[in-house]
């Protein structure tokens, strides 16, 4: 059975976690699914794990929408939310719904998610939702802002403390069903995952959250670079370099075939 944004909220009630990855294509996104992955993000994310961008900015809504179609051809259960890359829905709530409705549309993503917590992104997570579209909020760190924000942790004075737990729940009013925490302290993440009715998804934001995401290709250790929060449970890089080199070895020694 699919996995519904109806499901994560009762999960959330049931106190069990909701465990979500990143995935940019067909293989990765049916070994996830297959693994039980609750929920499969389409990360603009991929505009560095597999288009070799410096940062998710240069991500197109044509892209999310072909690497969405292709990770929704390898799921059967998983919920999968494509992210609305950096100026595809931040002009106007006229934008906001043309993007999100192309990604409806023509994938089989079940949901979008966009990033930002300021008043005019409430109204258009209002609106988004009022038309149907399900939306997925993110907080704190937002890679979209990288130009003011870095990549430095979110929520370390009570100023900016105060302002993204108020964001949190002007979201969830607005009709967001799930929000990502990214980068914020393990208390404010905790307050925000007491207060909210809707499941908080946390990626370097401490262990309370109802649910944790990471970009899986950090997870598998095929990532040049990782950010602190990242935890490895595999080296794919060195098992993928160590193949290459022995069948590289084996023709030019005439070993295979
Ligand atoms: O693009 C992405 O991979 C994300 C997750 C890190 C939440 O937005
Ligand atoms: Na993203």
């Amino acid at each position: 059975m699919k996995v519904t944004i109806q499901n994560l909220q009762q999960w959330k009630g049931e106190k069990r976690p909701i465990v979500s990855l990143t995935a940019w294509d067909y293989a990765i996104a049916q070994l996830l699914d297959s693994a039980g992955v609750d929920l499969i993000l389409v990360g603009d994310s991929l505009g560095m794990v597999a288009l070799g961008h410096s940062s998710t900015l240069p991500v197109t809504l044509e892209e999310m929408i072909h690497h969405t179609k292709a990770v929704c051809r390898g799921v059967n259960r998983a919920l999968v939310v494509c992210d609305l890359p950096f100026l595809t829905y931040q002009r106007d709530v006229s934008q906001a719904i043309e993007s999100a409705g192309k990604i409806i549309k023509e994938t089989n993503a079940g949901a979008v998610k966009l990033e930002g917590g300021y008043p005019a992104m409430i109204n258009t997570v209002t609106r988004l939702t009022e038309v149907g579209i399900p939306v997925m909020a993110h907080v704190g760190l937002t890679p979209q802002s990288v130009r003011i924000l870095g990549y430095k942790k979110q929520g370390k004075t009570p100023e900016q403390q105060e302002k993204i737990f108020h964001q949190a729940i002007a979201l969830q009013e607005a009709g967001a069903f799930a929000i990502v925490l990214e980068h914020i302290t393990a208390d404010l993440a905790q307050k925000i995952t007491k207060e909210l009715t809707i499941p908080t998804i946390g990626i370097g934001a401490g262990n309370s959250c109802d649910g944790q995401v990471l970009v899986t290709s950090d997870l598998l250790g095929l990532s040049d670079k990782l950010p602190p929060f990242a935890k490895p449970y595999a080296n794919l890089r060195e098992t993928i370099l160590t193949s290459v080199n022995y069948f590289a070895e084996d023709v030019r020694n005439r070993r295979f075939p």
